[in-house]
């Protein structure tokens, strides 16, 4: 069985008083998003591409079944765990071994077992050497790390990650695509929602983009540079390649 199947899914939200009118209202209704199918294989590392707005958190939390589509269903075949966007609201211990913990604790896991996976948690995320530090002197890239440590002690065979890059220094970014790179090497299906394409497309193997609420574009990673990505709100990876400063005007 796929990792992750979508099946025509539209998610409507009332409208509130005072949003202006747009393609994606209909009859009172504010389509977040409209008639979205896709499959995702085991162990394909996707990168869900998108504008501000257009679905991607949405989306996210229905395959997660944090939230119930309008209309259409969702099938996966293993446990999947969120990486939120703001990696300290998901921060509960005060040190990353206590915080690791938490998860395995509410299964009702024996002790030896918590041990265990708060282990393989450490190990797989690097954070071994910071498990007894103040969760809160951690940099934000080690944040972002310890947030997934916390879903993968919880056995998430599929991890979502919102907008990993957020907020990110260039250490930060560089120990997350480390982080990506070690759980795809373990077989992990790892979905990654963001519009930063130049830090993340050349570890995915799947791009798909959606806009206003629609998929607009499902196809292989490397097919992502020949897309008019800016026509979906997207900055192009190489479009400001640079070779001299004057390239680098994002314009
Ligand atoms: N609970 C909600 N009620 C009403 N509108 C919502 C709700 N959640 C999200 N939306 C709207 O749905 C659209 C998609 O949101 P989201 O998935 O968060 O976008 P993004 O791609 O930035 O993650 C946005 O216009 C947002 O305002
Ligand atoms: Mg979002």
């Amino acid at each position: 069985m796929r990792a992750v199947d979508v099946l025509n899914i539209t998610k409507k939200f009332p409208v509130y008083e005072g949003l202006p009118q747009n393609e994606q209202i209909k009859d009172g209704d504010f389509y977040a998003l409209s008639d979205i199918s896709l499959s995702i294989e085991n162990g394909e590392c996707t990168v869900i591409a998108g504008a501000n707005g257009s679905g991607k958190s949405v989306l996210m939390s229905i395959i997660a079944g944090l939230e119930n589509p309008t209309v259409g269903t969702v099938k996966t075949n293993a446990k999947v765990g969120l990486v939120f966007q703001e990696p300290d609201s998901q921060i509960l211990g005060e040190t990353p071994r206590e915080d690791i913990a938490f998860g395995p604790r509410n299964m009702k896991l024996s002790k030896n077992e918590i041990k265990a996976r708060v282990y393989s948690a450490l190990l797989l995320t690097g954070l071994e050497q910071r498990a007894d530090f103040p969760a809160r002197s951690l940099s934000g890239g080690e944040k972002r790390r310890l947030a997934a440590a916390g879903v993968l002690a919880m056995d998430a065979q599929i991890i979502i990650f919102d907008e990993p890059y957020a907020n990110m220094d260039y250490p930060g970014v560089v120990q997350i695509n480390r982080l990506f790179q070690k759980l795809i090497a373990d077989g992990k299906t790892i979905i990654i929602l963001t519009h930063e394409l130049e830090k993340c497309l050349a570890l995915s193997n799947r791009f798909i983009v959606l806009c206003k609420g629609k998929k607009v574009y499902d196809g292989s990673a490397s097919s992502a540079l020949s897309c008019n990505l800016e026509a979906w709100g997207i900055h192009h990876p190489l479009r400001n390649a640079a070779r001299e400063l004057g390239d680098l005007l994002w314009l």
